[in-house]
């Protein structure tokens, strides 16, 4: 099979994100159907294999199930810890900092954010360079511009695209400083998560415009979010619920911290139980509490430190069917912070993360439960 014979390959993964409601508008669906996702996928990716990432090589798997992958809607992992997944010859271990996004979520970010012909498009994290051509077949690659933070990255996917005919314009750098020669933009669409929206989209986005994106954290709390620029230059929308997560920006990703080692602080009995981790919203509503706290997964223990002042707090169960004790120590009090994010959300009704909001301008960014003047936390900027 070569890469003219995929046709029917596409036409299945187009149908197969029908099928699961990700893929509505006919535009989008004729544009899966003709970029063949094999030619950004190169010839090497990574698959999970226990706590480490194993290599995938077109040439070890043969033709056919490599195109068969390569059109599975499936996100695969291309670069681990900045090492391609071509250069590792063993399994390695690290996070993925660069991968070919699940086709579906890319085309329900688009729909999300509503592009639609003619518009001009910034997209952050191009990545294998899929989306930007998914981007170029319905808009026209002279309205789309893409930034990548990694200059290989970057080289690759300049590659991919023009094999498939398509050359927007593509820039090195960092993306959370925009593109302002392509401005003004109709929409930024990102790839990578932010902690809190840089400024440089408000002030690339035209009036009326959109920034759609996943807002993340070191909690690994995640929301998707599509924000419209209003004329007194705020921009504000909901989240809509889709439970869905992004790597974070080069720039916001947490900094190295020392290993872990639990330190006894005041002790009292939990007030939330800690399983609220475990819950889409119930994490989200965490980390708006504490947006410079790390979240370290401990069997069902939840282990919070503080990245900027190295403050703690960890749970552990009281006994069987007893509740849980909290740990704190340092100057900031994580878990009192999170306790009652979590409880003014419980007092709300525990409503999905589509009950949450967000306004952004120049000043401060705030996240809100139910309405702009409803309780708020504001995000680290
Ligand atoms: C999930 S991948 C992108 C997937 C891509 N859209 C695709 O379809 O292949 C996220 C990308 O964002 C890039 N990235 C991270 N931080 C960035 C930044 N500050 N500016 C631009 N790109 C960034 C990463 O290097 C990575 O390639």
């Amino acid at each position: 099979m070569t890469t003219d014979d995929t046709a029917s390959l596409r036409r299945d993964l187009a149908a197969r994100m029908a099928d699961i409601g990700s893929l509505t508008d006919p535009a989008w669906r004729a544009a899966v159907e003709a970029v063949p996702r094999d030619v950004f996928l190169g010839t090497d990716v990574y698959r999970p294999a226990g706590p480490l990432w194993e290599p995938v090589r077109r040439h070890g798997v043969g033709e056919k199930e490599w195109l068969g992958l390569a059109h599975a809607d499936t996100t695969w992992v291309t670069q681990v810890d900045g090492t391609d997944a071509a250069d590792a010859s063993d399994p390695v271990a690290g996070r993925p900092t660069s991968s070919s996004t699940l086709p579906s979520l890319v085309v329900r970010m688009l729909e999300v954010a509503g592009v639609k012909e003619g518009d001009k498009v910034l997209e952050v994290g191009t990545g294998t360079g899929y989306s930007t051509a998914i981007l170029c077949h319905r808009l026209g690659a002279a309205n789309v511009t893409s930034i990548e933070y990694d200059p290989g990255l970057g080289r690759s996917a300049a590659e991919h695209l023009s094999t498939v005919g398509f050359s927007p314009t593509l820039v090195t750098g960092d993306g959370l400083q925009g593109y302002y020669e392509g401005g003004d933009y109709d929409a930024v669409v990102a790839t990578c998560a932010v902690r809190h929206i840089p400024p440089s989209w408000l002030w690339q986005v035209r009036d009326g415009g959109t920034i759609t994106g996943a807002l993340g954290g070191w909690m690994t709390g995640s929301g998707l979010i599509r924000l419209s620029l209003g004329g007194d230059g705020a921009a504000s929308g909901r989240f809509t619920g889709d439970e869905v997560s992004f790597m974070l920006a080069r720039p916001h990703e947490r900094p190295p911290r020392p290993m872990l080692i639990r330190r006894v602080g005041d002790v009292r009995a939990c007030r939330v139980d800690p399983g609220l981790f475990q819950d889409w919203t119930g994490r989200f509503v965490a980390q708006l509490a504490a947006p410079s706290a790390e979240f370290v997964t401990k069997g069902d223990d939840v282990v919070l430190v503080d990245v900027a002042t190295g403050s703690q707090a960890w749970t552990e169960p009281e006994g069987a069917g007893k509740g849980w004790t909290v740990h704190q120590s340092g100057p900031l009090r994580l878990w009192d912070r999170v306790e009652e994010a979590l409880a003014t959300w419980q007092a709300a009704g525990s409503p999905a993360q589509t009950a949450f909001g967000m306004t952004v301008t120049d000043e401060v960014q705030t996240v809100w439960l139910e309405a702009p003047d409803g309780p708020g936390w504001q995000l680290p900027t």
